[in-house]
C-alpha cells in the first residue's frame, strides 16, 4: 500500500469541474488582482466564521504581519508566544523589530501554557500570540483574563492550522482581537498556491488591515500607512469559493479520521501519547500527531512500507540559529524540547480510509 499524506490530488478530483471552471473564469475575465471573487470570498468567510470582518491576504505569514502592524507593534515592543510552532509565528514578531518572548507549552495540548505567561509580562509587552497548534485553539479564556489585568495587552490568534476549529462554540477566527489563518495547500482549507486571511470584530482594525495589504493606501496612490503588497490573488479566491462550500463536510470527515485513529490506538498501543483535545474545544485536525520515544527509527521503517510521516516541529524556536541573539539556551523550555524530540504526524486528510488506518496501525 502507498498512502498519501495530504491527498490533495484526490481532493482535486472531487471538485475538479467546479474548481477548473472557476479558475478559467478568472483567466477569461483577466481580473487577476482584487477581482469580485475576493470580495465574495470575504463575505463567505465572515458567514462561516461568525467574525464581523474577514480580510484576505497573500499568506498566513503576511496575515500575522498585517495583524501586528494594525496593532502598531514596533521595535522595542515584546510579544509573547510559544517556541513550539512554525517559524512564521515568531519570525514576523522579529521582522517588525519587536522581541519574541517565549513561554513553554502545555504538555497535553501542546498550546501555550497560560499559567506561565504572567511572569513574562513586562511594561513592554504589547501582545500575546497563542497558536492553535495542529488545529486546536489554546486556552483563550485564560488569556482574556490576563487581558483584563493588563489592559494594554492584545491577543492575536495564529490560526494558520485551525480554520473551522471551535472554542466554546465559537470559531477560533472569531476570538481574540485579531485572528489569522493560512490557506497554504496542505492546510485544512487550502488554496492552489499561497493564501491567508485575518479576522476581527473591530471595524477600525479591519479597515486598517485592508489598507495595509494595499501598501497602506487610503485611495489610489495616496498612502496613509507604511504597508505591504499583501493581496490574495483572484484565482486563489476563486478556488477557495468552491472549496469553502464543501468545507464543513471536509471538517467532519477529518473529525471521523481522528476518531478512528484514536479508537484503533487505544486498543493496540496503550503506551503511545495520543492527541488530546480539551473539553469545549474542537480541532480542525490539520495534523494527527502522536508521541513516540523512537521516532527516527519508526519514521524510517514506516517509509519503507509506504506510510509517510512528518515532524511538526523537530526544533523549538528558542534553539533555532536565527534566534540565538535572544539568549535562550537548551533547558529553558523543557516541554517544548521533549515534545519536539518525540512528536510525529501520521497521514491526515478527510479521505484516509479504514483500510489505510488498519494498515498504518498494524505496521506501527
Ligand atoms: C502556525 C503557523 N503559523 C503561520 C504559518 C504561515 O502560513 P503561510 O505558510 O501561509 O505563510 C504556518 C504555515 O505553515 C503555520 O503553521
Amino acid at each position: 500500500m502507498k498512502i498519501d499524506f495530504a491527498n490533495l490530488q484526490y481532493q482535486h478530483s472531487l471538485y475538479k469541474e467546479e474548481i477548473e471552471e472557476a479558475i478559467l473564469k478568472v483567466a477569461r475575465n483577466c481580473n487577476f488582482i482584487m477581482g469580485n471573487e475576493v470580495q465574495e470570498l470575504e463575505k463567505s468567510l465572515e458567514e462561516f466564521t461568525g467574525a464581523k470582518y474577514a480580510v484576505t491576504c497573500s499568506n498566513g505569514t503576511d496575515a500575522l504581519l498585517l495583524a501586528m502592524m494594525a496593532l502598531d507593534i514596533k521595535p522595542g515592543d515584546e510579544v509573547i508566544t510559544t517556541p513550539f510552532t512554525f517559524i512564521a509565528t515568531a519570525e514576523t514578531i522579529a521582522f517588525l523589530g519587536a522581541t519574541p518572548v517565549f513561554v513553554d507549552i502545555d504538555e497535553k495540548t501542546y498550546n501555550i501554557d497560560p499559567n506561565k505567561i504572567e511572569e513574562k509580562i513586562t511594561s513592554k509587552t504589547k501582545a500575546i500570540i497563542p497558536v492553535s497548534l495542529y488545529g486546536q485553539p489554546a486556552d483563550i479564556d485564560a488569556l482574556e483574563q490576563l487581558k483584563i489585568k493588563h489592559s494594554k495587552l492584545k491577543i492575536i490568534i495564529d490560526g494558520a492550522q485551525s480554520f473551522g476549529s471551535t472554542y466554546n462554540g465559537k470559531t477560533d477566527s472569531n476570538l481574540g482581537d485579531i485572528s489569522t489563518t493560512s490557506f497554504f495547500p496542505a492546510k485544512p482549507l487550502g488554496c492552489y498556491g499561497d493564501g491567508g486571511a485575518v479576522f476581527t470584530n473591530d471595524e477600525e482594525l479591519a479597515n486598517k488591515m485592508k489598507s495595509l495589504r494595499l501598501h497602506g493606501q487610503s485611495k489610489r496612490y495616496h498612502h496613509k500607512y507604511i504597508g505591504m503588497g499583501g493581496r490574495l490573488d483572484t484565482i486563489q479566491a476563486a478556488v477557495l469559493n468552491v472549496k469553502l462550500q464543501y468545507y464543513s463536510k471536509d471538517l467532519a470527515l477529518r473529525q471521523e479520521v481522528a476518531k478512528k485513529y484514536n479508537s484503533a490506538f487505544k486498543i493496540k498501543h496503550s503506551k503511545l501519547v495520543l492527541p488530546f483535545v480539551e473539553e469545549g474545544r474542537t480541532s480542525a485536525w490539520a495534523q494527527y500527531s502522536i508521541r513516540v520515544k523512537n521516532r527516527d527509527e519508526l519514521q524510517e521503517k514506516l517509509k519503507e512500507v509506504g506510510i509517510p510521516t512528518a515532524v511538526h516541529y523537530p526544533m523549538p524556536l528558542h534553539l533555532q540559529e536565527c534566534f540565538l541573539y535572544l539568549g535562550y539556551k537548551k533547558g529553558d523550555f523543557p516541554i517544548s524540547e521533549v515534545v519536539s524530540q518525540e512528536i510525529m504526524s501520521l497521514p491526515m486528510n478527510p479521505y484516509v480510509t479504514d483500510e489505510e488506518i488498519e494498515y498504518i496501525i498494524g505496521n506501527l
